[in-house]
Protein backbone atom coordinates (compact mmCIF):
# COMPACT_ATOMS: atom_id res chain seq x y z
CA UNK A 1 0.00 0.00 0.00
CA UNK A 2 1.30 3.39 -0.82
CA UNK A 3 0.50 6.28 1.74
CA UNK A 4 0.28 9.95 0.69
CA UNK A 5 2.99 11.65 2.53
CA UNK A 6 4.18 15.15 3.15
CA UNK A 7 6.60 17.35 4.53
CA UNK A 8 6.91 21.06 5.89
CA UNK A 9 10.03 22.38 7.77
CA UNK A 10 10.13 25.44 10.09
CA UNK A 11 13.22 26.82 12.11
CA UNK A 12 13.27 23.96 14.53
CA UNK A 13 10.64 21.13 13.47
CA UNK A 14 10.16 19.15 10.88
CA UNK A 15 6.35 18.31 10.25
CA UNK A 16 5.64 15.22 8.66
CA UNK A 17 2.44 14.01 6.83
CA UNK A 18 1.39 10.50 6.72
CA UNK A 19 -2.05 9.92 4.81
CA UNK A 20 -3.48 12.99 7.00
CA UNK A 21 -1.44 11.86 10.41
CA UNK A 22 0.66 14.98 11.34
CA UNK A 23 3.73 13.88 13.27
CA UNK A 24 5.99 16.37 14.42
CA UNK A 25 10.02 16.04 14.58
CA UNK A 26 11.04 18.34 17.23
CA UNK A 27 15.17 18.96 16.38
CA UNK A 28 15.43 21.01 19.67
CA UNK A 29 15.78 17.56 21.12
CA UNK A 30 18.74 14.64 20.01
CA UNK A 31 18.03 12.92 17.30
CA UNK A 32 16.59 9.50 18.58
CA UNK A 33 14.47 10.96 21.46
CA UNK A 34 12.89 13.22 19.14
CA UNK A 35 11.93 9.97 16.71
CA UNK A 36 11.00 8.43 19.68
CA UNK A 37 8.44 10.97 21.04
CA UNK A 38 6.62 10.73 16.90
CA UNK A 39 6.72 7.31 16.84
CA UNK A 40 5.05 7.17 20.35
CA UNK A 41 2.63 10.30 18.97
CA UNK A 42 2.01 8.26 15.95
CA UNK A 43 0.94 5.03 17.87
CA UNK A 44 -1.00 7.01 19.89
CA UNK A 45 -2.75 9.02 17.06
CA UNK A 46 -3.23 5.83 16.04
CA UNK A 47 -4.96 4.54 19.08
CA UNK A 48 -7.44 7.70 19.28
CA UNK A 49 -8.51 7.49 15.79
CA UNK A 50 -9.77 4.08 16.56
CA UNK A 51 -11.27 4.69 19.82
CA UNK A 52 -12.84 7.60 17.80
CA UNK A 53 -14.26 5.88 15.48
CA UNK A 54 -15.42 3.04 17.57
CA UNK A 55 -17.10 5.10 20.01
CA UNK A 56 -19.24 7.26 16.84
CA UNK A 57 -19.62 3.74 15.16
CA UNK A 58 -21.13 2.80 18.92
CA UNK A 59 -23.59 5.46 18.66
CA UNK A 60 -21.87 6.92 21.86
CA UNK A 61 -21.69 10.10 20.67
CA UNK A 62 -23.27 12.79 22.95
CA UNK A 63 -21.73 11.12 26.16
CA UNK A 64 -18.63 13.00 26.18
CA UNK A 65 -20.99 16.30 26.00
CA UNK A 66 -19.48 18.00 22.06
CA UNK A 67 -16.02 17.42 23.15
CA UNK A 68 -13.61 18.78 20.52
CA UNK A 69 -9.99 18.63 22.95
CA UNK A 70 -7.92 15.61 22.28
CA UNK A 71 -5.28 13.85 24.27
CA UNK A 72 -1.70 13.64 22.84
CA UNK A 73 1.48 11.30 24.46
CA UNK A 74 4.98 12.21 24.29
CA UNK A 75 7.28 9.18 26.22
CA UNK A 76 8.15 10.02 30.31
CA UNK A 77 11.03 12.39 29.87
CA UNK A 78 12.67 11.25 32.91
CA UNK A 79 13.31 7.20 33.38
CA UNK A 80 16.77 6.77 34.87
CA UNK A 81 16.83 4.13 37.88
CA UNK A 82 19.48 4.84 39.67
CA UNK A 83 20.56 2.21 42.39
CA UNK A 84 19.12 2.64 45.96
CA UNK A 85 22.48 4.37 47.23
CA UNK A 86 22.57 6.78 44.82
CA UNK A 87 19.23 7.44 45.34
CA UNK A 88 18.91 7.34 48.85
CA UNK A 89 21.75 9.97 48.95
CA UNK A 90 20.09 12.17 46.40
CA UNK A 91 17.09 12.44 48.28
CA UNK A 92 19.05 13.11 51.78
CA UNK A 93 20.99 15.42 49.81
CA UNK A 94 17.94 17.77 49.15
CA UNK A 95 16.47 17.16 52.08
CA UNK A 96 19.78 18.14 54.49
CA UNK A 97 19.80 21.04 51.68
CA UNK A 98 16.01 22.32 52.46
CA UNK A 99 16.22 22.10 56.34
CA UNK A 100 18.13 24.97 56.37
CA UNK A 101 15.33 27.50 54.70
CA UNK A 102 14.64 29.33 57.17
CA UNK A 103 12.07 32.01 56.71
CA UNK A 104 13.47 35.58 56.45
CA UNK A 105 12.18 38.78 57.86
CA UNK A 106 15.34 41.25 57.90
CA UNK A 107 17.00 41.75 54.42
CA UNK A 108 20.28 43.18 52.82
CA UNK A 109 19.25 45.95 50.07
CA UNK A 110 21.52 44.44 48.12
CA UNK A 111 20.79 43.32 44.05
CA UNK A 112 20.34 39.74 43.41
CA UNK A 113 20.63 38.48 39.65
CA UNK A 114 17.12 38.70 38.12
CA UNK A 115 18.08 35.90 36.07
CA UNK A 116 18.04 33.21 39.15
CA UNK A 117 14.30 34.56 39.96
CA UNK A 118 13.28 34.08 36.25
CA UNK A 119 14.75 30.31 36.67
CA UNK A 120 13.27 29.81 39.85
CA UNK A 121 9.93 30.57 38.27
CA UNK A 122 10.29 28.80 35.32
CA UNK A 123 10.62 25.95 37.81
CA UNK A 124 7.21 26.53 39.67
CA UNK A 125 5.39 26.79 36.58
CA UNK A 126 6.77 23.34 36.14
CA UNK A 127 4.00 22.32 39.12
CA UNK A 128 0.98 19.80 38.20
CA UNK A 129 -1.69 21.75 37.85
CA UNK A 130 -6.15 20.23 38.21
CA UNK A 131 -6.35 19.77 34.53
CA UNK A 132 -3.19 21.24 33.17
CA UNK A 133 -4.82 24.75 33.65
CA UNK A 134 -2.14 26.16 35.24
CA UNK A 135 -3.41 28.93 37.07
CA UNK A 136 -0.52 30.75 38.16
CA UNK A 137 1.13 34.55 38.09
CA UNK A 138 4.22 35.82 38.91
CA UNK A 139 4.93 39.32 39.10
CA UNK A 140 8.41 40.43 39.85
CA UNK A 141 8.69 43.64 41.32
CA UNK A 142 12.01 45.55 41.62
CA UNK A 143 10.86 49.20 41.00
CA UNK A 144 11.33 51.35 44.57
CA UNK A 145 7.96 52.69 44.09
CA UNK A 146 5.83 49.64 43.71
CA UNK A 147 7.90 47.77 46.68
CA UNK A 148 6.99 51.33 48.81
CA UNK A 149 3.47 51.05 48.06
CA UNK A 150 3.35 47.45 48.92
CA UNK A 151 4.70 48.13 52.25
CA UNK A 152 2.18 51.08 52.92
CA UNK A 153 -1.14 48.82 52.04
CA UNK A 154 0.29 46.07 53.76
CA UNK A 155 1.24 48.12 56.73
CA UNK A 156 -1.90 49.69 56.92
CA UNK A 157 -4.18 46.20 56.35
CA UNK A 158 -1.79 44.66 59.29
CA UNK A 159 -2.28 47.56 61.72
CA UNK A 160 -6.03 46.74 61.70
CA UNK A 161 -4.85 42.79 62.02
CA UNK A 162 -2.86 43.41 65.13
CA UNK A 163 -4.72 45.78 66.62
CA UNK A 164 -8.36 44.58 66.01
CA UNK A 165 -9.07 41.49 63.55
CA UNK A 166 -6.79 38.96 65.04
CA UNK A 167 -7.86 37.57 68.05
CA UNK A 168 -5.85 36.59 71.46
CA UNK A 169 -5.49 33.23 70.02
CA UNK A 170 -4.13 34.07 66.87
CA UNK A 171 -1.54 36.72 68.28
CA UNK A 172 -0.78 33.95 70.81
CA UNK A 173 0.28 31.41 67.66
CA UNK A 174 2.56 34.20 66.02
CA UNK A 175 4.41 35.62 69.75
CA UNK A 176 6.90 33.43 69.23
CA UNK A 177 7.85 34.97 65.62
CA UNK A 178 7.78 38.35 66.91
CA UNK A 179 6.02 39.82 64.36
CA UNK A 180 4.13 43.28 64.20
CA UNK A 181 2.10 45.38 61.96
CA UNK A 182 6.16 46.70 60.35
CA UNK A 183 7.03 45.62 56.98
CA UNK A 184 9.56 47.42 56.08
CA UNK A 185 10.98 44.25 54.09
CA UNK A 186 8.51 44.74 51.39
CA UNK A 187 10.46 47.97 50.85
CA UNK A 188 14.28 46.88 51.71
CA UNK A 189 14.83 43.40 49.73
CA UNK A 190 15.84 43.85 46.32
CA UNK A 191 12.72 41.99 44.93
CA UNK A 192 9.34 41.56 45.91
CA UNK A 193 7.89 38.14 44.02
CA UNK A 194 4.05 38.63 44.22
CA UNK A 195 2.40 35.44 43.24
CA UNK A 196 -1.29 35.23 41.83
CA UNK A 197 -3.79 32.63 41.83
CA UNK A 198 -5.37 33.08 37.83
CA UNK A 199 -9.02 32.72 37.25
CA UNK A 200 -11.57 32.16 34.37
CA UNK A 201 -11.71 35.45 32.38
CA UNK A 202 -9.79 37.52 30.56
CA UNK A 203 -9.07 35.02 28.17
CA UNK A 204 -8.26 32.18 30.42
CA UNK A 205 -9.98 28.83 30.88
CA UNK A 206 -11.71 27.95 33.95
CA UNK A 207 -9.30 26.71 36.59
CA UNK A 208 -9.84 23.39 38.55
CA UNK A 209 -7.94 23.27 42.31
CA UNK A 210 -6.58 26.34 42.58
CA UNK A 211 -4.86 26.86 45.38
CA UNK A 212 -3.51 23.17 45.49
CA UNK A 213 -2.01 24.09 42.15
CA UNK A 214 -0.59 27.87 43.63
CA UNK A 215 0.54 26.13 46.51
CA UNK A 216 2.40 23.29 45.06
CA UNK A 217 4.11 25.96 42.86
CA UNK A 218 5.02 27.69 45.33
CA UNK A 219 6.96 25.41 47.48
CA UNK A 220 8.73 24.51 44.01
CA UNK A 221 9.79 28.14 43.88
CA UNK A 222 10.82 28.72 47.28
CA UNK A 223 12.76 25.55 46.92
CA UNK A 224 14.57 26.81 43.78
CA UNK A 225 15.49 30.03 45.09
CA UNK A 226 16.80 28.60 48.21
CA UNK A 227 19.05 26.16 46.08
CA UNK A 228 20.24 29.14 44.84
CA UNK A 229 21.45 30.55 48.04
CA UNK A 230 18.40 33.10 48.13
CA UNK A 231 16.47 34.18 51.25
CA UNK A 232 12.38 34.04 51.35
CA UNK A 233 9.37 35.34 53.52
CA UNK A 234 6.07 34.45 52.32
CA UNK A 235 4.27 37.04 53.40
CA UNK A 236 0.40 37.18 53.77
CA UNK A 237 -1.17 40.45 54.28
CA UNK A 238 -4.80 40.06 55.02
CA UNK A 239 -6.98 40.77 52.55
CA UNK A 240 -4.41 40.77 49.62
CA UNK A 241 -6.83 42.00 46.91
CA UNK A 242 -5.60 45.34 46.74
CA UNK A 243 -2.17 44.09 45.48
CA UNK A 244 -4.50 44.03 42.20
CA UNK A 245 -4.47 47.66 42.09
CA UNK A 246 -0.92 48.85 42.87
CA UNK A 247 0.61 45.83 40.20
CA UNK A 248 -2.16 46.95 37.71
CA UNK A 249 -3.10 42.91 37.69
CA UNK A 250 -6.56 42.07 35.81
CA UNK A 251 -9.84 41.14 38.02
CA UNK A 252 -9.52 38.10 37.10
CA UNK A 253 -6.09 37.60 39.12
CA UNK A 254 -6.34 37.08 42.95
CA UNK A 255 -2.83 37.50 44.82
CA UNK A 256 -1.79 34.23 46.44
CA UNK A 257 1.28 35.21 48.67
CA UNK A 258 4.07 38.00 48.57
CA UNK A 259 7.46 37.03 48.61
CA UNK A 260 10.30 39.34 49.30
CA UNK A 261 13.40 37.85 47.86
CA UNK A 262 17.32 38.60 48.62
CA UNK A 263 19.97 38.06 50.86
CA UNK A 264 19.76 38.35 54.87
CA UNK A 265 20.91 41.67 56.56
CA UNK A 266 24.14 40.85 58.07
CA UNK A 267 22.69 41.11 61.64
CA UNK A 268 19.59 39.25 60.30
CA UNK A 269 18.20 36.54 63.18
CA UNK A 270 14.95 34.04 62.55
CA UNK A 271 12.78 32.37 65.51
CA UNK A 272 14.39 29.49 67.61
CA UNK A 273 11.73 27.18 65.99
CA UNK A 274 11.57 23.08 66.14
CA UNK A 275 10.09 21.32 63.22
CA UNK A 276 8.22 18.01 63.92
CA UNK A 277 10.51 14.94 63.23
CA UNK A 278 9.90 12.64 60.89
CA UNK A 279 8.21 10.15 63.18
CA UNK A 280 5.30 12.88 64.05
CA UNK A 281 4.72 13.92 60.35
CA UNK A 282 4.63 10.30 58.35
CA UNK A 283 2.63 7.47 59.09
CA UNK A 284 3.89 4.61 57.35
CA UNK A 285 1.05 1.95 56.87
C1 LIG B 1 0.89 30.38 53.94
C2 LIG B 1 1.91 31.08 54.78
C3 LIG B 1 1.67 32.38 55.18
C4 LIG B 1 2.66 33.06 55.91
N1 LIG B 1 2.44 34.37 56.21
C5 LIG B 1 3.41 35.06 56.86
C6 LIG B 1 3.26 36.45 57.06
O1 LIG B 1 2.29 37.07 56.64
N2 LIG B 1 4.25 37.10 57.73
C7 LIG B 1 5.37 36.46 58.17
O2 LIG B 1 6.22 37.11 58.76
N3 LIG B 1 5.55 35.13 57.96
C8 LIG B 1 4.61 34.42 57.31
N4 LIG B 1 4.78 33.09 57.05
C9 LIG B 1 6.04 32.42 57.45
C10 LIG B 1 5.84 31.47 58.64
O3 LIG B 1 5.66 32.21 59.82
C11 LIG B 1 7.06 30.57 58.72
O4 LIG B 1 7.12 29.76 57.59
C12 LIG B 1 7.02 29.69 59.96
O5 LIG B 1 7.14 30.48 61.10
C13 LIG B 1 8.14 28.64 59.95
O6 LIG B 1 9.40 29.25 59.86
P1 LIG B 1 10.43 28.83 58.72
O7 LIG B 1 9.81 29.17 57.41
O8 LIG B 1 11.66 29.65 59.03
O9 LIG B 1 10.69 27.36 58.84
C14 LIG B 1 3.85 32.39 56.31
C15 LIG B 1 4.05 31.07 55.90
C16 LIG B 1 3.11 30.43 55.15
C17 LIG B 1 3.38 29.03 54.69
Amino acid sequence: MTLPVATSSAANSVVVTVAHARLDLDLNEPVDVALEAMLARATFQKKTSSTTATRSESGAEGQDGGMTATARFVPVPHRERPGDDAQIGTARAFADAMVTRRTVRDFSPDPVPLEVIRQAVRAAASAPSGAHVQPWRFVLVTDLERKRSLREGAEAEERRFYDTRAGREWLEALAPLGTDWRKPFLEVAPVVLVVFEVHAGNGEPKPYYVKESVGIAVGLLLAALHTAGLATLTHTPSPMRWICEVLGRPGNERPYVVIPIGWPADEALVPDLVRKPLDEVLVEL
